[in-house]
């Protein structure tokens, strides 16, 4: 490209090529299989094995893999400990943040090269969940538990925060966030990971550097964010007042609108779907009132649609679980995304380096400090 153009916020310019994911037509395919088709047909464990190996598993892969999230799930004991020294007012976020930081100074993989980052990115997965549930588990006064054996991910997660069995619908749903959170090709969290990787820094770095990016509102925290919004009305009346209001003062409703989509997120209505009978099976339809007292005039007047962060706050919310929790629920599924860019990020590799315009002083000379 001779021509120097400017993008804020990059809107509408392609920095890279990637077989992972695109949205086509506003439908959003992982290696080619659309979502609704994978929320659909298969678990957490296989869309991670399609985002890392290209291909989705057969049974002896598939089973490959959940005993390797099973051997990689303990956490060494310094983490555990510098967890437990966290000040109880530091957001999980940010705990998470750090202590994958701190679990790569024991990183048990050899090597550097693709296979073993691939092997690295399966150890970080399993690594993330247990950090999540560790810390869940000391705000709550309880000691961390090991791992068990023979669940999927979505069930090991919430077993290790609870210490028991997950209820099958909340591993179901779960599982089904984590399959719709794992990948959306260049978004802000994973373009963090490719600039990073594009150092030629390595994979640990450049997940913890994706953690950072997804915090924000404006992305992953959005989901956290969008309950937020929620629990602060009682009725669907309140919720219809203020959403008037909140769009007169031109105020961002979190949980609505995205970059890619502008006629609407897939994954919101996948998830939506499974909310609205959730939501009636546990007899919490007042929920849904107040869920829909919001979208209803962000849709109809605004034309601005929910993303997947809008139902997947109450989902998790009407399971149960605490709203510290969601954004490193979105975590404990991106980071295979993120690692698959990683990989590919390094196996065909050209540091980032855009351009600027200059706004500030023209050039000048440095004044005597007796003269500023
Ligand atoms: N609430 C109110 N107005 C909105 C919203 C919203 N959530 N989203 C977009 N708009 C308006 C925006 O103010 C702008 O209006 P105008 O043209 O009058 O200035 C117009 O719609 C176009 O939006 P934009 O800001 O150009 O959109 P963007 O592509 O720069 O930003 C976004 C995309 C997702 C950051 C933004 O829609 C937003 O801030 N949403 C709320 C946060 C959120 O839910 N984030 C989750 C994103 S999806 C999943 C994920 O990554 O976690």
């Amino acid at each position: 490209m001779s021509e120097k153009t400017f993008s804020p916020g990059l809107a509408g310019v392609i920095a890279g090529e990637t077989d992972i994911a695109c949205v086509d037509q506003g439908v959003l395919l992982y290696r080619g299989y659309p979502i609704a088709e994978l929320a659909e047909k298969t678990s957490f464990e296989e869309v991670a094995y399609l985002l890392l190996y290209g291909e989705l598993p057969n049974a002896a892969q598939l089973q490959a893999i959940k005993e390797k999230f099973f051997q990689y799930a303990p956490l060494p004991t310094p983490v555990i400990d510098a967890i437990r020294q966290m000040p109880e007012e530091v957001p999980m976020m940010d705990v998470l943040r750090s202590m994958v930081s701190y679990t790569g100074h024991f990183d048990p993989i050899e090597g550097d090269d693709h296979d073993a980052n691939r092997e690295r990115a399966l150890w970080l997965t399993s690594q993330i969940a247990g950090i999540i549930a560790a810390r869940f588990r000391l705000m709550n006064g309880k000691e961390p538990v090991d791992p068990m054996s023979g669940l999927s991910h979505a069930a090991q997660i919430l077993y290790q925060c609870h210490g028991e069995a997950p209820d099958p619908l909340a591993e179901e749903l779960v599982d089904l966030t984590l399959v719709l959170y794992a990948e959306h090709d260049f978004n802000a969290s994973t373009f963090t990971c490719r600039v990073i990787t594009s150092t030629q820094s390595d994979i640990v770095s450049s997940i913890t550097g994706g953690i950072g990016a997804l915090k924000g509102p404006l992305h992953g925290g959005a989901n956290e964010a969008a309950m937020e919004m929620l629990v602060r009305f009682k009725t669907a009346d309140e919720a219809a007042a203020w959403i008037k209001e909140a769009l007169a003062k031109k105020e961002k409703v979190m949980g609505f609108g995205h970059r890619v989509y502008k006629n609407g997120d897939h994954r919101a209505r996948i998830l939506e779907d499974k909310l609205r009978k959730l939501a009636d099976k546990l007899g919490k339809n007042e929920w849904m009132a107040i869920y829909d007292a919001i979208k209803e005039p962000m849709v109809n007047d605004k034309k601005i649609y929910p993303n997947v962060d809008y139902p997947c706050g109450l989902t998790y919310y009407l399971l149960g679980l605490p709203l510290d929790l969601y954004t490193p629920l979105f975590v404990a599924s991106r980071v295979t995304g993120w690692s698959a860019h990683v990989l590919e990020q390094a196996a065909d590799n050209r540091i980032y380096r855009p351009l600027s315009i200059y706004t500030g002083p023209k050039e000048r000379s440095v004044p005597a400090i007796s003269e500023r």
